[in-house]
């Protein structure tokens, strides 16, 4: 095992970018989760907030979801406060409450009902920026390009979850946690905090800590924990019966999921992170499954994750009173391990963007050990 290595402690040039990258900025040119698709009926119009900017979410009576800045071109005014209307000739248009310019699905200007007859204005020449949008496996995603001003296609899809299976997800806990990004994610993966701030008696406790040794590899856009046994102090998965095997898979721009299979049934548990802004983060957890035992466990399952979410955003807040001051964090090997890789993950993927290249995954195979 290499030794515990402080960032701090030696701040070489390229530790030194990665401090001031850590809990600043976004991961872009990218799809974030930020609905699922059930929850976006027809001829709603809602406003979001995603990496600091307004972003209307609706969909029309036709079905279609689209996404724009939630900025009326004209004076302001937010489209979410409007309402979505069909004219002759014009199809769906989203109407601004304040004084009714009418904005196609794409963004494009339709109408605006305060010209006359010889007024050459010409609508289609103003837009509302809008963002690509994709709903796939029930979920709705949007892309976030890098430079808004050219929204290009997106050059990938979103992510296909293993396990999404059973009819529609069974449970969804959704809570705002007063953090970047970046220390959402890092608590997601931080397996040393478990006995301290989860210590629930059905789920562990500190006096069960153990050493542990689990292999990673990488994987697109990130990495997995691969296939094993769940460990034998994690009391809630023996409600599964049978030998369950789990995978937890991280990819950016920050889903984990944790797949469970037990013979031919499975569980997923997804966790999906969308930012809203620097200091705000929507942490959804999504689950779907088959296995008969879901549907009995799903009140207790739901108690579970409400309290593991709450544990999690009180241990951000309380952490939010240090990282006022900007502190120096301390990284170690191996608990601090994944951290370190998605910062790495990060830092390639915008200098791959940025370089008009492929991206090279920096993870590589490794068994890493820590006591939890
Ligand atoms: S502010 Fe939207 S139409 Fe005037
Ligand atoms: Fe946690």
């Amino acid at each position: 095992m290499t030794p515990p290595e402080s960032l701090a402690a030696t701040p070489s040039a390229d530790t030194r970018a990665q401090l001031a990258a850590f809990g600043k900025g976004f991961v872009l040119d990218t799809w974030y989760f930020v609905a699922l698709s059930r929850d976006v009926e027809a001829a709603s119009l809602k406003r979001h907030e995603l990496l600091g900017e307004p972003v209307l979410i609706g969909r029309t009576r036709a079905g279609q979801v689209y996404a724009m800045r939630d900025i009326c071109p004209h004076r302001a005014a937010p489209l979410s406060a409007g309402r979505l209307v069909e004219k002759p000739g014009e199809g769906e248009t989203i109407e601004c409450c304040y004084h009714g310019w009418r904005f196609r699905p794409d963004g494009v200007c339709a109408a605006i009902p305060s010209l006359v007859e010889d007024q050459a204005y010409e609508p289609e020449r103003i837009r509302v920026r809008s963002y690509p949008v994709r709903e796939s496996q029930g979920m709705v995603f949007v892309w976030v390009p890098s430079d808004p001003r050219l929204p290009a296609e997106p050059d990938h899809e979103p992510p296909v979850f293993p396990g999404v299976v059973g009819g529609g997800a069974k449970l969804v806990e959704w809570m705002d946690f007063e953090a970047h990004i970046d220390h959402a994610v890092v608590g997601l993966m931080d397996p040393a905090h478990g006995p301290y701030v989860h210590q629930q008696w059905w789920w562990r406790s500190e006096h069960s800590m153990h050493e542990k040794a689990k292999a990673f590899e990488p994987r697109e856009l990130g990495f997995a924990m691969v296939r094993h046994a769940p460990s034998s102090n994690s009391r809630a998965y023996k409600i599964l019966g049978g030998a369950p095997a789990t995978e937890i898979t991280f990819r950016l721009p920050g889903y984990r999921w944790e797949h469970i299979q037990v013979g031919e049934k499975q569980v997923l548990a997804l966790t999906c992170l969308t930012p809203r802004s620097d200091n705000r983060t929507t942490i959804t957890q999504i689950f779907w499954s088959d296995h008969w035992v879901f549907n009995i466990a799903k009140p207790f399952l739901r108690m579970g994750v409400v309290a593991f979410l709450k544990q999690d955003g009180g241990m951000v807040n309380l952490q939010n009173e240090g990282l006022r001051y900007d502190p120096a964090l301390l990284w170690i090997d191996d608990a601090d391990k994944q951290a370190k890789w998605y910062q790495q993950l990060k830092r390639e993927w915008a200098k791959s963007r940025a370089e008009g290249r492929a991206f090279a995954n920096p993870v590589k195979p490794a068994t890493l050990r820590w006591k939890s």
